[in-house]
């Protein structure tokens, strides 16, 4: 994969990127209110299938390489590619990681996000904290001519800096027709190291960041990846394409996006 040719999109491409990363927004949002204790992530699996499909989408990890559900739900020390089930059943402290990604008109939109189920435990609440700023961290070090590795040390230096530690086994991607296509973006690295960012390269970042050891271990069903510890993992991803002048999230309701241009 990591010799693959990065495909740059033309700002028609780039539209329906944008979307489908809309869409990928909606679904969330949609999502966020039945995360309640005593809510199964099978309900909101059946509910996020359910809404795509009514939204003229359809959901990209149905059938992934056999992955058997809609979305991912990751909770707790599952750290992603979580398998919805009617026997999982939210309970109050949980975290839970939500990841959709709808495929619109061909394009795919990939996103994700960590909510508390309930009332949150101290450490609970620090790492999903520290976690959303480590993406919004990410993505500010985005720009035409920088590097991969300067989006991976502006994440990995929060993180540890926090106290807390990178997932190494899984990384952001390039993402467009395909859903994980080249580059590969760590969240983890060194500054002005790694292959050069261009105007018209679009990919997650969607960094997996740990309370304990960053060690991962997945489960027979060939999916689930928890922390080798079983302490808390959380991840927020985002959709991204390098612009002009820096960045654009594309996984953004578009309301939020003209709220971004505005500042
Ligand atoms: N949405 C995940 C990602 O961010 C991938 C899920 S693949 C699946 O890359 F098969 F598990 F759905
Ligand atoms: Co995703
Ligand atoms: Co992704």
């Amino acid at each position: 994969m990591g010799n693959e040719k990065i495909v740059l999109l033309s700002r028609r491409e780039i539209e329906k990127m944008r979307r489908a990363g809309r869409l990928a927004a909606k679904l969330l949002d949609h999502l966020a209110p039945m995360v309640q204790p005593g809510v199964s992530t099978l309900e909101l699996n059946d509910e996020a299938e359910r809404w795509t499909q009514a939204h003229g989408a359809k959901s990209a990890p149905l059938n992934y390489h056999e992955f058997p559900k809609s979305i991912c739900t990751s909770v707790n020390h599952v750290i992603c590619h979580g398998i919805p089930n009617g026997k999982q059943i939210l309970k109050d402290g949980d975290i839970i990681n939500i990841d959709v990604t709808p495929i619109l008109d061909g394009y795919h939109g990939d996103s994700s996000r960590t909510f508390f189920v309930g009332t949150p435990s101290p450490v609970a609440k620090k790492l999903v904290e520290v976690t959303e700023e480590c993406l919004r961290r990410g993505i500010g070090a985005v720009r035409p001519g920088g590097r991969i590795g300067d989006i991976g040390a502006a994440i990995q230096e929060y993180a540890e800096a926090n106290g807390f530690s990178v997932v190494r086994d899984f990384v952001g991607h390039g993402v467009h027709k395909v859903f994980h296509a080249p580059p590969q973006i760590p969240h983890y690295g060194t500054r002005g190291k790694g292959k050069r960012l261009r105007k018209g390269m679009v990919f997650t970042i969607e960094p997996m960041i740990n309370e304990g050891t960053h060690e991962a271990e997945v489960l027979a069903d060939k999916w689930t990846a928890i922390t080798k510890d079983r302490k808390l993992s959380a991840q927020f991803e985002h959709t991204v394409v390098v612009t002009e002048d820096g960045v654009e999230i594309l996984t953004l309701r578009e309301e939020d996006a003209e709220l971004k241009m505005a500042s």
